[in-house]
């Protein structure tokens, strides 16, 4: 049922943890399930120099939290907006059709840790207009 890459992500977990003194935090919820995911970013000159995550949910929200953390590491944040989570569960070789709306937690937690970087800083990055 679950991929290789599925099964690895969620029995070890890149970048779990805090960052003391993040430039951008995004914490959500999922609405289905309850599940919670936080995710912490150290930015320097636009480029993600370190992420960590936390979250507290069901085995493919671990999976596809660290596999989203590996995609955005040193990435611009424009490139980090871009973020879907049909490429996160791409690059996990596939997720269970009912486990599809575990991979959205990630997608929105970056965002929504770039958009707080961008409120701190009053700054303005391309594409953040299109996001809720
Ligand atoms: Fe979160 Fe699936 S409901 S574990
Ligand atoms: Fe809740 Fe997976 S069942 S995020």
């Amino acid at each position: 049922m679950y991929s290789e890459k599925v099964m690895d992500h969620f029995m070890n977990p890149r970048n779990v943890g805090e960052i003391e003194n993040a430039d951008g935090i995004g914490e959500v919820g999922n609405a289905k399930c309850g599940d919670i995911m936080k995710i912490y970013l150290k930015i320097e000159d636009n480029i993600i120099k370190d992420v960590k995550f936390k979250t507290f949910g069901c085995g493919s929200a671990i999976a596809t939290s660290s596999m989203a953390t590996e995609m955005i590491m040193g990435k611009s944040v424009e490139e980090a907006l871009k973020l879907t989570n049909k490429a996160v569960a791409e690059a996990l070789d596939g997720l269970p059709a009912v486990k599809m709306h575990c991979s959205v937690l990630a997608e929105q937690a970056v965002k929504s840790a770039i958009i707080d970087y961008a409120k701190k800083n009053n700054i303005h990055i391309d594409g953040l207009e299109d996001v809720k």
